[in-house]
């Protein structure tokens, strides 16, 4: 069979690497067409010379030069800024694309990728958190497909298969609960980044390791699974389950739940998105499960960690509210990695930013542009009104 011809955006980060390790682990199987991320050229430089691909990409345009200077003896086109790599998201080219950018900035991309009717294996949950109205009708018109990446989504999508649609009755995420579920409430106040970067199950980016701390990140997924699987919030729950060894459980009406379990090994939900439909022998994560010996199941607790409240209450409004709710809090989550903002105002943030909201209840892409834009400059005018610790 030829190689899957892939363009990975976001290359640099947690996920990117990892799509880049699940690569070099079948030889053979996908060809790098292109390779993209913001401004770390020295390691997309290093990338393009292990894969070789046809076009690499830095979004920030002052990074361009650097990039081009280093790689001038070599084959490769070096673009720069937001719509090379736009372009680059809907190369005709390509079989699929890859979306691994951290943010909201992962939006245009993903929907280029779907507009060209191309298979899009969606680690960036914020496009499809801000975004998620717009996505339908355009996979509907060209055949496009989400592959998720999400460990949990993944683990939804393959539970699915299990039923049909009008079989379930609920979707269940589980989360880890992050470092702080048993860390005094009272002491919120007190959590610096340093703190909230230690993950006790997960390696990833800071951003998605703080929204896993606030338990934003489950909130951000419940609306990437609204999206996705076309179930309203009410159908969605949450469990804290800290081994995170199941990663989502779907409950049939039946009362059957069905699970998916593995280690907490981002490569394999990413192998199973670039090889779909197939599933291959992968040398990542094997689970002894007599080993984990215990899985345990709890409530998430909501006044300990409000944000997911908010998530919910973004959900259910739907249109343009979820963009708000995901711009404010890239917004406190920033803030509080530069220790501007304390951990427990991160839901002031958002709860600012979506008070008197006007909802565009069936958006296009222009209000929902300008529904985030209009979310960070509040959530910034709310973040410079709050005293820091
Ligand atoms: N990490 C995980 O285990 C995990 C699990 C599930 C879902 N996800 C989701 O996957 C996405 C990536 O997470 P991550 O942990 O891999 O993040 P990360 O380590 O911070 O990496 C982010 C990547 O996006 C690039 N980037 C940042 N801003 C960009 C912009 N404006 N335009 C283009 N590229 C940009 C970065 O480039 P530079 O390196 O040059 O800055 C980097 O390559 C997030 O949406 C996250 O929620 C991650």
């Amino acid at each position: 069979m030829e190689p899957r011809k892939i363009v990975v955006l976001g290359s640099t980060g947690s996920i990117g690497r990892s799509t880049l390790e699940v690569v070099t682990n079948h030889p053979g199987q996908f060809e790098i067409l292109a390779l993209a991320a913001h401004s770390n050229t020295e390691l997309l430089a290093e990338q393009y010379r292990r894969f070789r691909p046809r076009y690499v990409c830095v979004a920030n345009p002052a990074k361009g030069r650097t990039l081009a200077d280093s790689l001038k003896e070599e084959p490769v086109e070096v673009l720069t800024g937001e719509s090379d790599l736009i372009r680059l998201a809907g190369l005709d080219t390509a079989d699929l694309v890859v979306n691994a950018i951290v943010g909201a900035a992962g939006l245009r991309a993903s929907l280029e990728t779907v507009s060209k009717g191309k298979n899009l294996a969606l680690a960036n949950k914020e496009s499809l958190v801000a975004g998620g109205p717009l996505f339908a009708a355009i996979m509907a018109k060209t055949k496009a497909r989400i592959l998720p990446i999400d460990s949990e989504h993944s683990a939804l999508w393959q539970v699915l298969a299990c039923g049909k649609a009008d079989e379930i009755r609920r979707l269940i995420l589980t989360a880890s609960g992050g470092p702080f579920r048993d860390f005094p409430p009272e002491k919120f106040a007190e959590i610096t980044p340093e703190m909230a970067l230690r993950h006790p199950t997960w390696e990833m980016g800071p951003k998605i390791t703080v929204d896993s701390a606030t338990l934003a990140n489950k909130g951000l997924e419940v609306i990437e699974a609204v999206a996705l699987f076309s179930v309203p919030p009410e159908n969605i729950s949450v469990v804290i389950h800290p081994q995170s060894i199941i990663h989502s459980i779907v409950e049939f009406i039946d009362s059957s739940m069905v699970a998916q379990l593995s280690m907490p090994d981002m490569r394999l939900p990413i192998t199973y998105a670039l090889f779909w439909p197939k599933r291959v022998a992968s040398g990542f994560g094997r689970l002894d499960i007599a080993d984990v010996g215990k899985l345990t199941f709890e409530e998430p607790d909501l006044s300990r960690f409000p944000v997911l409240k908010t998530a919910y209450k973004a959900a259910q409004a739907g249109g343009t509210a979820p963009a708000v709710f995901n711009a404010a809090n890239e917004i406190a989550v920033a803030a509080f990695l530069k220790e501007s903002l304390a951990f427990n105002k991160i839901v002031d943030v958002i709860e600012d930013a979506l008070y008197d909201l006007k909802v565009v209840s069936s958006p296009a892409i222009d209000d929902i542009i300008e529904a985030d834009k209009k979310a960070r400059e509040k959530a910034r005018r709310k973040v410079g009104k709050l005293v820091c610790c």
